[in-house]
């Protein structure tokens, strides 16, 4: 009995002992070959701080699209609009039947067809979590260089 216990009591000793040499071994981690994150050249163990909020004023002009297929940006405020599997704030405004009343914008037509190309009576499920798509507009400086131009007939 006494044997047994002091082979695990060596044995947890061991793990104990060589788990933090990986974990403090830092050449181990940050040796990304070169190539910098948005991030920046960190370790991946450091923790960034929490970035500024981007300021989101409650009302502003729509910004206009870039291309024709791009997702409108939102001109208004979502603070505390849900959307998950029982209610979706967003449609209570811009589905078909309240975007009269409420003054909304109607979401498009393309909102109803699935992946496989049916019109459904009802928002598509792959268009349902509208801020997969839609983001609020902010003031903020681009995370990467974009030298993209709309063409000719959408200046
Ligand atoms: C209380 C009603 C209301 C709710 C809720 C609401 N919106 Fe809106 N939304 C509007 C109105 C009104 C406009 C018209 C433009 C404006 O605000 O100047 C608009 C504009 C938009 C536009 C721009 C459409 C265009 O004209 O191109 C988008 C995109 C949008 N909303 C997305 C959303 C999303 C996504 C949600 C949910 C997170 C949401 N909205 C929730 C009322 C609402
Ligand atoms: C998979 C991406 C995607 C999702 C999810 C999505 N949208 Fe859109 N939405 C778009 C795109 C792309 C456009 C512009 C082209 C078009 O109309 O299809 C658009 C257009 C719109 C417009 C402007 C319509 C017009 O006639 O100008 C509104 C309003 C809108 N969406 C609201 C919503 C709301 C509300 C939801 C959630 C219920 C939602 N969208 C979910 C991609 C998406």
């Amino acid at each position: 009995m006494k044997k047994l216990l002091t082979v695990i009591i060596t044995t947890g000793m061991m793990i104990f002992t060589v788990s933090p040499v990986w974990s403090e071994d830092s050449d181990l981690f940050s040796n990304a070959g070169g190539i910098e994150s948005l991030r920046g050249q960190v370790e991946v163990s450091t923790v960034n701080s929490a970035e500024i909020l981007k300021r989101e004023p409650k009302d502003q002009q729509l910004i206009d699209r870039n291309y024709v297929q791009q997702p409108p940006l939102i001109p208004h405020t979502i603070r505390g609009y849900q959307v998950n599997l029982n209610a979706n704030k967003c449609l209570s405004c811009h589905s078909f039947k309240n975007a009269g009343d409420m003054g909304a914008t109607k979401i498009s037509v393309t909102h109803f067809i699935t992946r496989e190309g049916t019109t459904l009576s009802d928002v598509s499920p792959r268009r349902y979590f509208c801020l997969q798509c839609h983001v609020t507009q902010a003031d903020a400086k681009p995370l990467v260089e974009n030298t993209f131009t709309p063409v000719d007939s959408l200046r």
